[in-house]
C-alpha cells in the first residue's frame, strides 16, 4: 500500500506535500517523492527510504518551487525500492507527473505497446505506463487525456496527476483504492487517507470507484467515468489532527494501546440505548435472520484473529455454526456459499485486497454481507450490504491494537444482538452481558495498570529466538493475536498452538529454555491447561502464564506471569490481549526494532 497526496493553491506546495507524506508514512516507506509545477516546468525530487530523506534532500521542500504538486510514499509492488522506481513518474516530454497507489494489472501489455511506439521507460514500475499514456493521449486537453488513460487501465489504483498546461489543474482518480479530496479555502487537496488532510481542513469528499476530480485552488469538480459532472456531498471529519499524532507517546503503537479503554467505549456505548443494543446500519429482516444457517468470518492478519474470538462468542450465544476463513484462501476456494450464509468481513482499513476479493466472491454467490471496518467510506464499507463501524479513530501503527479490540467488541455486541433476536438469550443473561459491556473500559484500563512490570519481563525475555503461545478455546484464539503481535514488531519467531494439540508433534520442539506463553483464563478448561503447563515444564520449558488476577494456583506453577482482570468470561479476550500487546511492544523496544513501521509490513496491503 502506498500513500499519495496532492495540493493546488496559492502558496508553496512542497512543504504541504512533505508534511502530508509524513502523515501517510505508515502506508509504506520504501521511498518518497514529490513533483511540483512552477509554471515553467515540473520539478521532481524523489529518494529511496523514509520521507525524512526527502525532507533533508529538499530542505523541507524549500528547494522545490511551485503552487501545484503531488507526493508519494511507497510500499513497493513492482520494482525494487530505489530512487528510480520512486514516484512520481514523468512523461517523456515532462508535461505530466503521476503518483499511484495500487496495481495496474495490464501494465506489461501497455508497456509493450508504448515501447513499440518508441517510448523509453526509465523505471521498473507499473505506474510509469500511466505517465506515458497521458502524453500519448494529450492533444491540448488534459481532462480528455486523463479520461482516455483511465479507460486503458485495469486493476486497482488511486492516481494523482500534475499537468503542465498553464491551467493550474490537478487530477485525481479512484478505482478500488482509497482517495479523499480535501476542500480548503483558496486551496484544495487530495490524499489516500484523511490523516494527511486534517491539518488543513475537516471538509472532505470521498471519491467513489470510477470517478475522477479536477482540482484548482478555487474549485473541485468531480466527474463520473463518462466525464459527466457528479454532485458529491462534503463530509466532515469527526476527529482532529492531534488524534492522528503521537500525543506525547514514543510510538503510535503505545498511544493506541493506551487509547483502548476510550475506543471500546466510543464503539460500544452509542449502540446501547435503554439497555438494548441497536446497530445504526445493520438491519436483517426476521426472515433473513432466521434463514441464516451458517456464518463465515473472513479477514486477514489480526482482523482474522479478532474473528477467531468472535467465532467462539457467536457460536456460544447464537448456536449457529461459524467458521473463520483466511480471505486469501477463501477467495480462491470455490466456496460453497448461498443466501443462507452470513459473511462477516473484518478490516481495520477497509482496503485490504484479499479481503475485498473474498467479499466480492461470496457476495456474487449470494451471501448476505456485513462489514466491520474502522475507516468510514472505505471500499469494504461500500461493498458490503451492511456495515458496523469500529469507532477506534485513526490507527497509525502498522501493528493493530485498538483496531483489534474494537473489532472484538463489535463481534461481542453482534453475538448478543443476534442471539436475542433469535430468541436464544434469556433476558437476565442479556442484561448481565450489557452490564459487562459497560464495565469493559474499566477492565481494559485495569489490564494496563496490572502489568506495569511487563516492561521488566520483556527485558528479561527478549533474547528468545522462538516462543510458543498456547491456549484452549478463547485462550487459543487470543494466543493467535498475541503471537502475531510479537512476530510483527520484534521479528522473533512465535507460534500460536492449541494447547491440547501440542502433544501431537510440536512438543518435540520444546526443550530446555524454550519459552511457552500459556494463556490460562478460560476457566472451564483450566485443569487441562494446567496439565499442558506440566507437560512443557517437564521438558525444560520456561512458562509465562497469562492468568486471571485471582488465580494463585497457576501463578505458583509458572516461572513468570501476566495478570488479567476478571471480566465476563466471554469478554475476557479484550482484556487479556492488552498485556500481550504491551509485552510485544517492550520486547520490540528492547530489540531496537522500528515499532511503528516494522520491516516488510504495511498498515494495509491493498494489493494481492
Ligand atoms: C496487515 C497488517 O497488512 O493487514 C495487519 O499488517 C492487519 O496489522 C492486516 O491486521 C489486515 O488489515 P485490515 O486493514 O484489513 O484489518
Amino acid at each position: 500500500m502506498c500513500g499519495i497526496v496532492g495540493f493546488s493553491g496559492t502558496r508553496e506546495a512542497a512543504p504541504v506535500l512533505i508534511d502530508g507524506l509524513k502523515r501517510l508514512e505508515y502506508r509504506g516507506y520504501d521511498s518518497a517523492g514529490i513533483a511540483v509545477a512552477d509554471g515553467e516546468r515540473i520539478n521532481v525530487a524523489k529518494v529511496k527510504g523514509y520521507v525524512r530523506n526527502l525532507s533533508e534532500m529538499t530542505h523541507d521542500g524549500a528547494d522545490i518551487k511551485g503552487f501545484l504538486g503531488v507526493g508519494h510514499t511507497r510500499w513497493a509492488t513492482h520494482g525494487a525500492p530505489n530512487d528510480i522506481n520512486a514516484h512520481p513518474h514523468m512523461s517523456s516530454d515532462g508535461r505530466f507527473a503521476v503518483v499511484h497507489n495500487g496495481i495496474i494489472e495490464n501494465y506489461a501489455q501497455l508497456r509493450e505497446e508504448l515501447t513499440a511506439k518508441g517510448v523509453k521507460f526509465v523505471s521498473d514500475t507499473d505506474t510509469e505506463v500511466v505517465a506515458h499514456l497521458l502524453e500519448e493521449y494529450y492533444q491540448g486537453d488534459a481532462k480528455k487525456a486523463v479520461m482516455r488513460t483511465a479507460a486503458r487501465l485495469e486493476g486497482s489504483y488511486s492516481l494523482g496527476v500534475v499537468c503542465l498546461d498553464g491551467t493550474g489543474r490537478l487530477f485525481a482518480m479512484r478505482e478500488q483504492s482509497p482517495l479523499i479530496l480535501g476542500v480548503g479555502v483558496g486551496e484544495n487537496y487530495f490524499a489516500s487517507d484523511v490523516a494527511a488532510l486534517v491539518p488543513h481542513t475537516k471538509n472532505v469528499i470521498y471519491l467513489d470507484d470510477g470517478e475522477f476530480a479536477e482540482i484548482t485552488p478555487e474549485e473541485i469538480t468531480v466527474y463520473d467515468v463518462r466525464g459527466i459532472p457528479v454532485n458529491k456531498p462534503i463530509s466532515r471529519i469527526a476527529w482532529d489532527v492531534e488524534a492522528a499524532e503521537k500525543g506525547g507517546y514514543e510510538h503510535f503503537m503505545l498511544k493506541e494501546i493506551m487509547e483502548q479503554p476510550a475506543c471500546f467505549k466510543a464503539t460500544v456505548e452509542p449502540r446501547i440505548k435503554d439497555g438494548r443494543i441497536e446497530f445504526e446500519s445493520f438491519s436483517l429482516s426476521d426472515e433473513e435472520l432466521f434463514g441464516i444457517d451458517r456464518i463465515i468470518i473472513t479477514a486477514c492478519g489480526s482482523a482474522g484473529y479478532a474473528g477467531q474470538v468472535g467465532r467462539y462468542v457467536i457460536e456460544e450465544l447464537c448456536r449457529i455454526p461459524v467458521s473463520v476463513e483466511l480471505a486469501s484462501e477463501l477467495r480462491y476456494r470455490n466456496p460453497i456459499i448461498n443466501e443462507k450464509t452470513l459473511l462477516i468481513v473484518i478490516s481495520q482499513s477497509g482496503e485490504t485486497a484479499d479481503t475485498i476479493a473474498a467479499l466480492k466472491e461470496c457476495r456474487a454467490r449470494g451471501a448476505r454481507t456485513l462489514a466491520i471496518v474502522n475507516v468510514v467510506g472505505s471500499t469494504i464499507a461500500k461493498l458490503a450490504d451492511h456495515v458496523i463501524y469500529t469507532w477506534a479513530g485513526p490507527e497509525i501503527a502498522v501493528a493493530t491494537t485498538k483496531g483489534y479490540t474494537t473489532q472484538v467488541a463489535v463481534l461481542d455486541m453482534l453475538a448478543i444482538y443476534l442471539a436475542d433476536r433469535l430468541g436464544r438469550l434469556e433476558k437476565s443473561r442479556y442484561d448481565e452481558l450489557i452490564v459487562a459491556l459497560h464495565d469493559m473500559p474499566g477492565k481494559i484500563q485495569r489490564a494496563i495498570d496490572l502489568n506495569r512490570r511487563v516492561k521488566r519481563l520483556a527485558k528479561r525475555l527478549c533474547r528468545h529466538n522462538d516462543i510458543y503461545f498456547i491456549g484452549r478455546n478463547l485462550d487459543y484464539a487470543v494466543s493467535m493475536e498475541g503471537s502475531l503481535k510479537l512476530k510483527e514488531i520484534s521479528y522473533i519467531f512465535a507460534e500460536a498452538y492449541a494447547a491440547g494439540e501440542l502433544k501431537h508433534g510440536t512438543i518435540a520442539l520444546v526443550e530446555q529454555g524454550s519459552l511457552v506463553v500459556t494463556l490460562a483464563c478460560y476457566e472451564p478448561l483450566l485443569e487441562k491447561t494446567m496439565s499442558n503447563i506440566e507437560e512443557v515444564k517437564a521438558r525444560g520449558a520456561e512458562v509465562l502464564a497469562v492468568v486471571l488476577e485471582d488465580n494463585r494456583q497457576i501463578v505458583k506453577m509458572a516461572d513468570e506471569f501476566i495478570l488479567v482482570p476478571r471480566t465476563e468470561p466471554l469478554f475476557t479476550p479484550i482484556a487479556q490481549i492488552v498485556p500481550l500487546q504491551l509485552f510485544a511492544y517492550y520486547v520490540a523496544k528492547e530489540r531496537g526494532c522500528d515499532i511503528d513501521k516494522p520491516k516488510n509490513l504495511a498498515k494495509s496491503v491493498t494489493v494481492e
